[in-house]
């Protein structure tokens, strides 16, 4: 089976250096997103913190999809020397996805500038006074993420150059809306005027010929590519990932009213379960010892500092954040980035070709 996936890849350079392309229904329908984006095909890795570094980003972007680093919380030197090694891997596209709370992002973003970085994604909350025009001062595009229809109208309207809707089956935080009710709520508004990917709970190409055919003009997925040869992701993370079935992941569950949790979608683990009884601990000292409220939601909030690294980087698969989405299901072996890219446009193809 992978035997027959890798021919697939050896034989689609030449068809491009041809000018064709091995998947032309899919192609046809992703001529928008891969127009803005200026790869080939229409599909985002999206940022994964820790994960979408150099190596992974470069790896998507030769493969002809769009990589995007993920700045989480960097420094604006770390994302500069980032972005100067990734350009050293690819001379292909790539976008650079800055957290909107960062105390440092317009410092972000003038690195962005500096390299003259054309796509910048903005996540994590609705773009600060005077971000996305900073932005289009050095002619990048804006990608913006919208919870909500109105929203997205909004940062649409206000200098948004395309739009990302995730469901609540993507890995990371999430909103409490799927993917499949996202879709259907913001493509027949928004997929004829607007640059619309789709994001969340993605693993096989059927879905994003499904997604396309709404009218998405490409996707975004994290979880599939996690994983990869590529990917610099601890061999303990990917064993993880490959043990998992969709149900392992598990959305963070808030316990007290008092105390809230911003929903994370990960596989469980040991530290899941002290995450509950943490909380727990803390209600009972808010009620019995009297702690401030302040204290006690910062002891929350900042339970899962250092996680998402501990997993990813140092193994630790019990304790660390194992961020996955629900289609970690689908990823069962560490597979090279162009490999996954020719499956899903193949299974996405052959979808449309059915039709
Ligand atoms: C391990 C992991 C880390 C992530 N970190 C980020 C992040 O730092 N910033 C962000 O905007 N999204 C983050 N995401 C979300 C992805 O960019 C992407 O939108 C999501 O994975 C798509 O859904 P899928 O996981 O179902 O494919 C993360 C996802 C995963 C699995």
């Amino acid at each position: 089976m992978a035997r027959r996936w890798r021919d697939c890849v050896r034989f689609v350079p030449r068809l491009v250096a041809l000018g064709m392309t091995a998947y032309p229904k899919t192609s046809a329908l992703m001529a928008r997103g891969t127009a803005f984006l200026g790869s080939e095909y229409a599909i985002l890795c999206g940022a994964m913190s820790w994960v979408s570094e150099r190596s992974l980003v470069s790896a998507i972007s030769n493969a002809g999809g769009f990589g995007v680093i993920a700045c989480g919380a960097m420094t604006p030197e770390l994302l500069d020397a980032e972005i100067a090694a990734t350009r050293g891997l690819t001379d292909k596209p790539f976008g650079v996805n800055l957290i909107t709370m960062h105390p440092q992002l317009f410092d972000l973003i003038e690195v962005c500038g500096r390299h003259r970085v054309g796509h910048v994604v903005l996540a994590g909350g609705i773009p600060p006074k005077g971000s996305v025009e900073a932005i289009k001062a050095f002619d990048a595009k804006v990608i913006v993420f919208a919870p909500t229809l109105a929203l997205a109208k909004k940062l649409l309207r206000s200098g948004g150059d395309a739009l990302v809707i995730e469901g609540m089956e993507a890995g990371g935080h999430i909103g409490p809306v799927s993917t499949s009710v996202l879709a259907q709520e913001f493509l027949p508004e928004l997929a004829a005027d607007h640059l619309v990917f789709v994001a969340g709970g993605i693993g096989r190409g059927e879905a994003i010929a499904g997604y396309l055919e709404m009218g998405a003009v490409g996707v975004q997925l994290g979880t599939r590519f996690a994983c990869a040869k590529e990917s610099i992701a601890h061999p303990a993370f990917k064993a993880a990932f490959f043990r998992a079935n969709a149900r392992d992941a598990v959305a963070s569950v808030q316990v007290d009213p008092r105390l809230p949790v911003i929903p994370v979608r990960a596989l469980k683990n040991k530290g899941t379960e002290a995450f509950t009884a943490k909380q727990l601990e803390v209600a009972r000292a808010l009620d019995e010892d009297g702690i401030a409220m302040a204290e006690a939601q910062l002891q929350i909030e900042h339970y899962w500092a250092g996680a998402l690294r501990r997993a990813v980087i140092d193994g630790d698969v019990e304790g660390g954040s194992l961020m996955a989405g629900q289609s970690v299901g689908m990823v069962k072996s560490e597979e090279p980035v162009a490999d996954i890219i020719a499956q899903l446009m193949a299974q996405s193809e052959v979808a449309l070709g059915r039709r």
